[in-house]
């Protein structure tokens, strides 16, 4: 029977099929002076890679494997992975061996010899660096990085890093808090830790991967801000209805710019030219509500088209309801005689139908499968 693990390494894959291999046996040179096991958590790899895990796991007593279907996501998956895990320190790590695991070591004695709860591997403290970085990505890095020490008031030089290790209890004390949103798991630790963090950090240089490629595309940057906005305001409104509304908002803009084409430069009737409007605000809200709102479930194939088609259907009852409840509110204002009565009602009407959109469309159109 193997020992039980004093450090267990959570390392979330998706399609690294040619690095997992080598970075378990980089890691058992590292850490074999101690009781380790790593944990990879597949989100359903589709070049082979939970193959690769799963004949690694059945040779080796210290590889495990959590394998998640219809999911995606680094944090969530890093998060899954160490609540599976029972060791008093985790350390959590990339699979494409872009983190030196020669610090491991290093991090698991400051934690057990100092007051730190988390050890930090920084690209950006002395004798860290980031190989051969374009100057565009170091100044992107550098301005998120900042943006992060300002929402977690903590002066961390990389808390953009993906690579730390910590204590069970101080994961412990942030885990219900966590956003899970996006890939920046250890700002959402140190963001939702009741106090703030004692961290140390240990530099390394970023490697360049050699193998497969990099999972992080434009949209980071819009995970990263709804993390942002989650830690900012999610206790108040759930950052899903902010992005719907803030994409049905943005349907307005569409919705006159196609009508002002259409009637005015086109000149087609203005029915028609209305009609046409509304169905290409509607189709944009859709594209972009599933592009961005509902990254993590996003619709594909036919899917894709019956979403679609409930998304209209949904949102044409959600036009009946806007207007029958602006009609309620309307007739109970003017018996007020309130002169602000229409914009209260046409709100009232508009706010009933952003809700009812919302919901229907969450519980159907893009209803959670797993
Ligand atoms: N399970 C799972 N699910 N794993 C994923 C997913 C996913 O949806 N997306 C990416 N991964 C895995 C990759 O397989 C890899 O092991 C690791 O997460 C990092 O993904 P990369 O695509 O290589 O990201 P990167 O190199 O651009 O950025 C990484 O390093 C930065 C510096 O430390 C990330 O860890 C960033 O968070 C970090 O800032
Ligand atoms: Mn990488």
């Amino acid at each position: 029977m193997p020992e039980i693990a004093d450090v267990s390494v959570v390392i979330p894959t998706f399609n690294e099929v040619d690095n997992v291999a080598i970075l378990v046996e980089r890691l058992e040179t590292q850490l074999n002076g101690c009781r380790w096991e790593a944990l990879f958590v597949d989100d359903d790899s589709t070049d082979g890679t939970r193959d690769a895990l799963m004949r690694l796991a059945q040779e080796k007593p210290h590889v495990r494997m959590i394998h998640r279907i219809g999911r995606r996501g680094l944090s969530s998956a890093v998060v899954e992975g160490i609540l599976s895990t029972t060791s008093p320190y985790v350390a959590v790590m990339d699979a494409d061996l872009q983190h030196d695991e020669a610090l491991l070591p290093g991090m698991l004695e400051t934690l057990r010899t100092s007051d730190a709860e988390i050890v930090v591997g920084s690209r950006y403290t002395e004798g860290g660096g980031v190989g051969d970085w374009d100057k565009k990505r170091i100044m992107i890095s550098r301005f998120a990085g900042w943006l992060a020490r300002t929402v977690t008031k903590s002066d961390l030089t990389d808390p953009m890093s993906g690579f730390f290790m910590l204590k069970r209890e101080a994961f412990d004390r942030s885990v219900r808090n966590l956003s899970k949103e996006g890939y920046k798991i250890l700002l959402d630790i140190f963001a939702s830790s009741p106090a703030p963090m004692k961290f140390k950090e240990l530099p390394y240089v970023f490697r360049l991967r050699e193998h497969g490629e990099s999972k992080l595309d434009s949209l980071v940057i819009w995970e990263y801000m709804v993390l942002l906005l989650d830690k900012l305001v999610g206790r108040y409104v759930p950052v899903r209805f902010l992005m719907f509304g803030m994409i049905g908002s943005s349907g307005v803009f569409v919705h006159f710019a196609v009508l002002f084409v259409c009637f005015k430069l086109i000149a087609i009737g203005f029915t028609v030219s209305q009609g046409i409007a509304t169905f290409v605000a509607m189709n944009s809200n859709f594209f972009l509500n599933n592009i961005l709102t509902y990254r993590d479930r996003r619709l594909h194939g036919m899917r894709l088209v019956w979403g679609l088609l409930s998304f209209y259907a949904i949102c044409g009852l959600g036009v009946v309801g806007n207007v029958g409840v602006a009609r309620m509110v309307f007739e109970g204002m003017t018996s007020v005689s309130s002169s602000y009565g229409w914009a209260i009602a046409g709100a009232a009407g508009a706010l009933i139908s952003v809700v009812w959109n919302y919901v229907v469309t969450a519980w159907v159109t893009w209803r959670r499968r797993h």
